[in-house]
């Protein structure tokens, strides 16, 4: 184990000239929207023409870069190549509503159930899992459009891609399933009606689109040329625990990781005999949680970020801590 790093972030960057799809990971206040605007400021700076994304409910980016950018790509002032663009979470659920309202409503008619697709439908949105792959639809919609050399997302959907990846097997097999005995269904009916012409079958169009976007999306975010999902840590006990966890499932499912960050570091050099004890303990605590990332994440390390004396927000604070992500 070398307690040093051995492929920088910028080393990275470099031997994957490709990377097209980059996401920051980790606990809540690490460091992942900071992580993820320095990297694409970086980006852009090198000439790729550059989407900052965030598919956060909370208004992130406009903050991070004190200016708005919800609802439409906006070009960052100051920063040639970069633009950002936080998703209007509202405004993507209510059209999903929309659109599994009209499934529904289409399917109880194919299947001549005569209950209200109301119902259906609010038990179908209630669920927390809703927002969250309403999000997902969004980013790889983004994804798929490839307007930009490089995406850089804020707050990777751990969750989802997990589920995605883990899902995708079995929900193949099953669509497969299902378009099969449609398939067997239509042709009953169609043989009954005695007429030749093919049905409309917008349930099965959906099934169809739906397979091969998650398939699409899945050859995307398990290619290790176009894609690596970084995670942020602390040298604290709780955010390493996050991204072990983390790391281990995206392993399972090979996605791409492409390494951690260590942020927050407390600058040794500042620290004298008469520095006040909580400081001086703070950096001890460091010093031995930094043992433990050493270990835990041989050879992944890719930056060492320190704790800067103020937040990091605007383009000024990110071009700094550029600085220090990409030595
Ligand atoms: N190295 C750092 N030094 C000082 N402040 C930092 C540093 N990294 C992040 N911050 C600040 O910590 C807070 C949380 O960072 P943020 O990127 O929003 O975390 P996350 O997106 O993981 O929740 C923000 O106020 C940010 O400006
Ligand atoms: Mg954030």
């Amino acid at each position: 184990m070398a307690k040093e790093i051995e492929t920088s972030m910028r080393d990275y960057l470099k031997a994957h000239p490709n990377l097209r799809f980059i996401f920051f990971g980790g606990k809540g206040g690490v460091g992942k929207t900071v992580s993820a605007g320095v990297t694409a400021q970086w980006l852009a700076s090198q000439g790729k023409r550059t989407l900052l994304a965030s598919t956060n409910p909370v208004h992130s980016l406009s903050g991070l870069l004190s200016q708005d950018v919800f609802g439409k790509h906006t070009a960052v002032t100051g920063v040639p190549n970069l633009w950002a663009y936080e998703i209007d979470t509202k405004d993507t659920i209510e059209r999903s509503k929309v659109e599994i309202r009209e499934k529904i409503q289409w399917f109880l008619k194919y299947a001549d159930i005569t209950t209200k697709a109301e119902d259906f439908v609010e038990s179908a949105t209630m669920n927390p899992a809703f927002e969250e792959s309403a999000m997902f639809e969004n980013m790889i919609d983004l994804m798929f459009k490839a307007e930009y050399e490089a995406y850089v997302f804020d707050t990777a959907p751990t969750a989802n891609a997990r589920r995605l990846l883990g899902m995708s097997k079995v929900y193949s097999l099953w669509v497969n399933k299902m378009l099969k005995s449609r398939e067997e269904a239509r042709s009953l009916r169609e043989l009954l009606s005695f007429t030749k012409k093919k049905e409309a079958d917008p349930l099965m169009d959906y099934l169809l689109t739906f397979r091969d976007r998650m398939e699409h999306a899945r050859v995307l975010l398990t290619d290790e040329q176009q894609t690596a999902f970084f995670f942020v840590t602390l040298p604290e006990a709780l955010p390493i625990a996050v991204i072990t966890r983390f790391i281990g499932w995206f392993r399972d499912f090979g996605i791409p990781v492409g390494g951690v960050v260590v942020n927050m570091l407390i600058d040794r050099q500042q620290v004298e005999a008469t520095s006040p004890d909580f400081v001086k303990n703070r950096l001890a605590m460091q010093d031995r949680y930094m043992d433990d990332i050493w270990e835990k994440f041989d050879g992944m390390v890719r930056a060492k970020v320190p704790l800067y004396e103020n937040e990091v927000r605007g383009v000024t604070a990110l071009g700094r801590m550029g600085q220090a992500l990409f030595v």
